[in-house]
């Protein structure tokens, strides 16, 4: 059968990750979480103190780093890997989520994560969600989606997963940090996170989560059987 990749986009905490997660379950497709690569550069950074500013410093670290994403048969889940080590936990914590921004718009930084991803989906069958997915990973990416959800919605979701975690951050912190990071993903020079005109944008605010996935699946269907 045909294989696509699909493209969703949007601005954090809309439910793009756990969206894309299932729908490629369900497909028998690869998931790929791009922010969890963003993540896991900027995790490095901090750990070794990496001055961003400083180019050739950020061109070290990155040769340094290799990020890779494990499938764990316990969970079934696929989680996050940074040279070797397990980070799936320790890149979603607010100090990370702080620092992750400047550190995604630094033109380096994302050529070396492009150029992985687009590796990623050669061989198509692939669904990733990020910000600039279909704009620059996968331009001619059969499904496009664009995701947005209201502040609540999006704050109150955060919220329930990092107190799964247990991590506490209150909705105010939570809001703060979505507005900071949506304003700098959306505003920065390279990269930044637009809706491309043949996106199909789907609002998360009152969808329960086998909406969302349904949703998407209906369109990739199209797609994969069109
Ligand atoms: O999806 P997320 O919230 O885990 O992403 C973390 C950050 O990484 C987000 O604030 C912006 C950045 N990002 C990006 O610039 N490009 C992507 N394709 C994915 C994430």
């Amino acid at each position: 059968m045909k294989k696509i990749n699909i493209a969703i986009d949007g601005f954090s905490g809309c439910g793009k990750s756990s969206t894309a997660k299932e729908v490629a379950k369900r497909l028998a497709y690869k998931f790929i979480d791009s922010g969890a690569m963003y993540r896991a550069v900027t995790l490095y950074i901090l750990q070794n103190k990496v001055d961003i500013k400083d180019e050739a410093q950020v061109l070290s670290a990155l040769d340094a780093i290799s990020i890779d994403f494990r499938h764990n048969p316990q969970t079934g889940k696929s989680e996050t890997f940074l040279n070797d080590v397990y980070v799936e936990e320790e890149i979603r914590k607010m100090y990370v989520s702080e620092f992750v921004s400047p550190v995604a718009a630094i033109k380096a930084v994302r050529m070396a994560m492009v150029a992985q991803q687009q590796e990623m989906g050669k061989d198509r069958g692939v669904v990733m969600d990020g910000r600039d997915i279909a704009s620059v990973v996968f331009p001619d990416a059969e499904l496009k989606i664009f995701m947005n959800a209201s502040d609540e919605a999006r704050a109150k979701r955060r919220q329930a997963e990092l107190g799964e975690k247990g991590e506490e951050a209150s909705l105010e912190e939570i809001v703060k940090n979505f507005r900071e990071r949506d304003l700098q993903d959306s505003t920065r020079e390279e990269s930044p996170l637009i809706q491309v005109p043949e996106a199909i944008v789907i609002d998360t605010s009152d969808l329960e989560f086998e909406e969302q996935v349904n949703k998407v699946l209906t369109l990739a269907k199209e797609q994969i059987e069109g």
